[in-house]
């Protein structure tokens, strides 16, 4: 039975990435797509996954923007990472409005709207600031969450904004832990998809050439909004590739066993040096029930297994992935 998901995003490269790899996915539903201020600004963001929706030959999954700040926080976006128009300095042509719908709907309203129908499930891979409006405007929707799955947050790795907060948590620090609170009171698990798994999924060159091989279609789009990334991370990673953080929550939302972890209370500080930053009592100092999924561990080379086959839709195994894989 395909698994039916709405995907809040702030595309963003790899938030592109990782709805093609939705969209991808026999065993998958999207449902829909909303947009968040983060990397981009909102309007940016509907346009970026306009974009993306029209390479993939899928505007017809509906799209609705969200909110274009966060709930209290000055608004950062990440475009020095995303490149100035969000997706790479691509600038790939504007889909004309006649080409799809244009949703009158926010965010909150369309998932509050489709989750009472039950067994929908939301991967937030930006700031969680529309998931937090909708837990304040509409709780039993919230709570209707099958399954909520959040690229966000760090446990032992270092962030990537602070020295402790990963982006999508620091955009938004008060959205994420209004989100955790509300998870907790509702005695439901939050799986944390962060940086100590996401920082394992690194595309490297010689796997972007061995896609565009394998499909040079889809590589060489996956090429054009990725170089500016590449770029990035040699700048500021100092490493030979780009982080892809965003479609390892949605391979391992359809796959869980590409990642494992732990049950964990999970606090988001909203203040401070350490702002933003997810607090994972591990060890239990709080004695409080786990409201979250902490994963700590991935296999990269099961990742890229899954996303290139999906991706490029090959119908036989990529045999060079084990050497281009560590
Ligand atoms: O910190 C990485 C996360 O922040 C990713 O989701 C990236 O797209 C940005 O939103
Ligand atoms: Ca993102």
């Amino acid at each position: 039975m395909r698994k039916k998901v709405i995907i809040d995003c702030d595309p963003g490269i790899d938030d592109s990435l990782a709805v093609m790899l939705a969209l991808s996915m026999e065993e998958l539903e999207v449902a829909g797509i909303t947009i968040v201020a983060g990397n981009s600004p909102a309007e940016m963001g509907y346009e970026n996954i306009l974009k993306v929706l029209k390479f993939m030959d899928r505007l017809d999954v509906p799209v609705f923007i969200g909110a274009d700040r966060p709930l209290k926080r000055e608004y950062i976006n990440a475009l020095d990472t995303h490149g100035p128009d969000g997706l790479g300095g691509s600038f790939l042509p504007v889909v004309p409005s006649s080409s799809y719908i244009k949703q009158q709907k926010t965010a909150a309203e369309f998932i509050s709207e489709v989750l009472p129908g039950g067994g929908i499930s939301v991967i937030a891979l930006g700031p969680m600031t529309n998931l937090a409006v909708l837990a304040e405007a509409y709780p039993e929707a919230f709570k209707s969450i099958d399954t909520l799955v959040s690229m966000g947050g760090s446990f032992k790795s270092p962030g990537n904004c602070s020295p402790v907060a990963e982006y999508n948590y620091w955009c938004d620090p008060d959205a994420a832990a209004y989100v955790y609170r509300e998870m907790d009171r509702a005695g439901k698990k939050i799986h944390m998809v962060g940086l100590d798994v996401t920082r394992r999924i690194v595309l490297t060159p010689d796997l972007l050439a061995y896609m565009k091989r394998l499909s040079p279609h889809i590589g060489s789009f996956v090429e054009k909004i990725t170089q500016f990334y590449f770029d990035f991370h040699w700048e500021w990673e100092h490493i030979i590739g780009c982080v892809i953080n965003d479609p390892l929550a949605v391979a391992y939302f359809a796959q869980r066993d590409l990642c494992s972890g732990f049950d964990s209370y999970v606090q988001i500080e909203t203040q401070g040096i350490s702002i933003g930053q997810s607090v994972v009592d591990a060890m239990d100092f709080y004695r409080h029930s786990p409201n979250a999924v902490v994963l700590t561990e991935t296999d990269p080379q099961a990742f890229f297994r899954l996303f290139f086959t999906r991706l490029l839709r090959l119908d036989s195994e990529p045999d060079l992935l084990e050497k281009l894989t560590k």
